[in-house]
């Protein structure tokens, strides 16, 4: 089994394969549909299960309830932390993604097969609206909500003043879109060290007295890079492509 190291805000394994699951833990994540690898699933498992600081986890953008899942089971697994999980489940993500209706019932009906509903607070609201009148403190700020920049960027500006001293801040698709500039926006701040990176979930710890390492720095500078790299993978691929059909028509 893999464990958080807070102290150093990086997944470290303590077998061979990093990030594993028990399968009845995974089987429970696996049923849930949703957006995150294997590796993102267990991060969050992992990451609500070490968190013995005071406050709750909060999490914006909870859709059908795979990530609720993973931080309930771990939240199970541990300090039995009570999670918060904000989403009107009427945006454009269930226009597309849900046929156009509430994603709450489906959400409502995993978390409670997978045994977690009674750690989990829903609030049916967006995120903005909730953040405005916000008064806990945060163990665990995990956002997935709004992808736009400016909607993320909110996000953390107004749950992240919450975020207890020791606490941790994710993001998820933090390499995709207009996400790596809010990432590097927010964990520029000097709170903000231990940086890590699984799979697109980018991590910070935040504490009054942090120091930026040398790896932290990188990881900001990896995100700076990460258009530019996109943008060359593509025109590899496409360079690839057309070589393939240039073989085909010889
Ligand atoms: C990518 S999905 C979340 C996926 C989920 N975390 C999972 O693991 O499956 C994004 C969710 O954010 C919600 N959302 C979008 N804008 C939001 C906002 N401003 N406040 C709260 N939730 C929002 C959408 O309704 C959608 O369900």
């Amino acid at each position: 089994m893999s464990t958080l190291n807070a102290q150093r805000g990086e997944i470290v394994p303590a077998t061979s394969a990093p990030g594993i699951l028990d399968r009845a833990t995974k089987s429970k994540i696996d049923a849930v549909e949703g957006w995150l690898t294997d590796r993102e699933a267990a991060f969050l498992y992992h990451a609500a299960r070490t968190c013995t600081l005071v406050g709750g986890i909060v999490e914006i953008g909870s859709f059908k309830g795979k990530s609720t899942v993973c931080l309930g089971l771990g939240s199970t697994a541990g300090t039995r932390l009570p999670i918060y999980a904000i989403d009107p489940h009427d945006t454009e993500i269930q226009a597309v993604h849900n046929a156009g209706a509430s994603s709450l019932p489906v959400f409502e009906r995993n978390i409670a097969e997978a045994g977690v509903a009674h750690l989990v607070t829903q609030i049916p609201e967006y995120s903005g609206d909730v953040g405005r009148n916000w008064i806990r403190p945060i163990a665990f700020l995990w956002i997935d909500g709004d992808h736009s920049y400016e909607g993320a960027l909110r996000d953390a500006v107004l749950f992240a003043p919450w975020v207890v001293d020791g606490g941790i801040v994710a993001f998820h698709d933090a390499t995709q879109g207009a996400l790596p500039q809010v990432v590097r926006r927010v964990f520029g701040d000097a709170h903000y060290s231990r940086l890590g990176i699984v799979d697109s979930i980018v991590y910070a710890t935040k504490s009054a007295v942090a120091r930026k390492s040398l790896r932290d720095v990188l990881v900001l500078a990896a995100l700076s890079q990460y258009g530019r790299a996109r943008t060359l993978a593509r025109a590899l691929h496409l360079r690839d492509l057309f070589k393939r059909g240039l073989r085909l028509l010889r």
